[in-house]
């Protein structure tokens, strides 16, 4: 398990990353990609979304181009006081400070739910994956952005040390324990020399 793994190392490791966040992730994650995993969505009318590791809510401010009933959850307050410097501590978006792996809200509430770049800390994937599960409605979509494993050995090495990174293999392994049926994973990319990220979108099956 890599060093980020952990809740407080994460936690701590976002009281200094939410300072520079939004300037250097762009370098890697970007609106274009955000735009084109927005697109593999069908939000229908007045759909309710929520955005699980919102941190300083560069996800949500996609997320409010096709919806206005937002929720972000972020288990780093110093994330969130970014995105509450852009959308309000309680206006545009509700927010929450919690743990994707216990989410504080009921079977069955959201249309949509969205996690970009936070599977790769959560010390248990597949009970993550399990309650985006539980708090999408049936026939609603769950979309999980993570970091493609790297094919360099070298790169496999420091990557295993740092935080989860998996391939398509991998997430179906993820996806499937945690009862997903119906899912495809997507690659994408800034740029030709950046990170690959692993874009899963799965579908909650109708009663
Ligand atoms: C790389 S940032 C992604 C932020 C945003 N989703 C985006 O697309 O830019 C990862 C976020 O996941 C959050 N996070 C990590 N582990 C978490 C957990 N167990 N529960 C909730 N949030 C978590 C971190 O605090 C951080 O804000």
């Amino acid at each position: 398990m890599g060093i980020l793994e952990d809740k407080s190392n994460a936690r701590l490791f976002y009281k200094y990353l939410s300072k520079v966040y939004d300037r250097v992730n762009r370098f890697t994650w970007t609106e274009e990609m955000r735009a084109e995993a927005l697109s593999w969505l069908e939000f229908g009318d007045d759909p309710k979304v929520l955005d699980v590791g919102c941190g300083t809510g560069f996800a949500t401010e996609g997320l409010l181009e096709h919806a206005d009933d937002v929720h972000g959850l972020d288990q780093s307050v110093h994330q969130m006081e970014k995105a509450f410097e852009k959308f309000g501590k309680h206006d545009r978006v509700n927010f929450y400070r919690g743990d994707a792996e216990r989410l504080p809200f009921r079977d069955d509430t959201f249309d949509v739910v969205w996690s970009s770049g936070s599977i790769e800390y959560w010390p248990n994937p597949v009970e993550g994956l399990r309650e985006l599960r539980r708090v999408a409605k049936p026939g609603g979509q769950v979309l999980v952005v993570g970091p493609d494993y790297p094919h360099n050995p070298v790169l496999q090495r420091v990557a295993d040390a740092i935080m989860l990174f998996y391939d398509e293999d991998g997430a179906d392994r993820m996806f499937e324990a945690a009862g997903y049926e119906e899912f495809e994973h997507h690659i994408q990319r800034a740029s030709p020399q950046s990170p690959r990220a692993i874009t899963t979108v799965a579908r909650i099956p109708e009663e």
